[in-house]
């Protein structure tokens, strides 16, 4: 039989990293060596305490379903992080624990957003906002975030887009694609606009632990942002721990009730021992240390990717102050970014994204993750300068 799927499908987009990374596979099978810049995983290890915690959880039987939201101590722990993080008084109550942070964005556009409705995206921005919301049936509008602007989105330009369908605003700082970050007056006047236009801001702040300069603001930390804003968060970026499946959301009550019913006819709970782990990457000292020096691991490559890509003529690289991703302009260089990525990979081995995988304004730059070793970062680099000094700007 054909299968005929749903209209719904059509409007799915995908995450450029996984594709990018199932083409390098394919060549590796082939027997090329690629050095993957694509996908945006930490290569360290999960700390071994927070192994260990899970572990013990398992032996000690927690191998059963869970409340739909996550265990309550979990919850509270989660809160009391919030609480300390933030100086807003968190109840567990306001948390949801799912299997990674994507489904805390999902659930939110699917219980805040009716199809017809805007969404404002950041463009480039994480490529899940504008697909989930088009899912929806709502429509994505995007927020220009430029280079010129450190890639921070323009306040007044989004004042402008705010219509009066939009309903969400999404953030993303530190960000993916560009490692940007808001300023703390950004924040003020993004809530501002929030509250005049009564709009809910998703603030996805899972690599706020990753900062290197300045200092994180949570929008939620804002007087009269709490009762409007979806906080979300999660194990995968600062502690190592992808393929633990653990996002956090924070939110009002009514919402969180609202998720814990999305995750009852989904995923009924995410893994038990992944939860109770997630206590021991909240609160141990030791899990503490360990992200503070993957941290300071992330800090160094990023000086060292930033100072190579600007010794490459025709590339510019802005310096970003978080998260583990660099966002080079290539215009200089003559190429477009898919015909560039496309080269690197195939010709070069070095597997890399085009900015436009990020949204239209991404046109003209590259992302590459510096979640990779440094002889790695080295080598790759080395081979871009080559393959760009070789392939000559001709040839896109
Ligand atoms: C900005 C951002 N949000 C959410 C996610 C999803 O992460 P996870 O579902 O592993 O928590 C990612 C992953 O790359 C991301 O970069």
């Amino acid at each position: 039989m054909t299968l005929r799927f749903a209209d719904r499908m059509a409007r799915l987009g995908t995450e450029g990293a996984f594709e990018v990374l199932a083409q390098a596979r394919v060549l590796e099978a082939q027997g090329r060596e690629i050095i993957h810049l694509e996908i945006g995983e930490p290569d360290f290890d999960t700390p071994p305490n927070i192994v260990d915690a899970a572990v013990k959880a398992m032996r000690d039987g927690h191998t059963h379903y869970t409340p739909a939201s996550g265990i309550m101590e979990v919850r509270q722990a989660v809160a009391r992080s919030v609480t300390e993080n933030t100086g807003v008084e968190t109840s567990p109550l306001n948390v949801v624990l799912t299997p990674g942070s994507k489904n805390i964005i999902h659930f939110a556009l699917l219980s805040l957003v009716s199809p017809g409705d805007e969404v404002l995206v950041p463009d480039p921005g994480y490529p899940n906002y504008a697909s989930l919301t088009n899912f929806t049936g709502a429509v994505p509008v995007s927020v220009p975030m430029r280079e010129s602007r450190d890639f921070r989105l323009d306040v007044e330009e989004l004042r402008t887009l705010v219509t009066d369908r939009t309903r969400m605003i999404i953030l993303n700082t530190p960000a993916n694609p560009t490692g940007g970050c808001l300023t703390a007056s950004d924040i003020l006047a993004i809530a501002g606009i929030a509250i005049e236009r009564d709009l809910v801001v998703l603030s996805d702040e899972l690599y706020w632990r990753l900062i290197y300069e300045g200092e994180h603001v949570s929008p939620y930390s804002i007087p009269g942002m709490a009762e409007r804003t979806v906080l979300i968060d999660g194990l995968s970026k600062a502690w190592a721990m992808c393929g633990w499946r653990l996002g956090m959301g924070v939110m009002p009550v009514e919402l969180a009730k609202s998720m814990g019913t999305l995750m009852i006819n989904t995923s009924s709970c995410t893994a038990s021992f992944t939860q109770l782990a997630t206590v021991e990457a909240l609160e141990s000292p030791l899990s503490d240390a360990a992200v503070d020096a993957m941290r300071e691991e992330f800090r160094t490559r990023r000086d060292l990717v930033v100072e190579r890509l600007n010794r490459i003529p025709g590339v510019r690289c802005h310096r970003p102050a978080g998260a583990f991703y660099v966002f080079p302009n290539i215009t200089g260089t003559g190429w477009n970014e898919r015909a560039l990525a496309h080269s690197l990979l195939h010709e070069a081995g070095v597997a890399v994204l085009p900015g436009t995988a990020f949204g239209a304004h991404g046109a003209g730059f590259l992302r590459l993750s510096y979640a990779n070793s440094v002889p790695n970062l080295e080598r790759a680099l080395e081979r871009i300068a080559v393959h760009l000094a070789a392939a000559g700007p001709a040839a896109s």
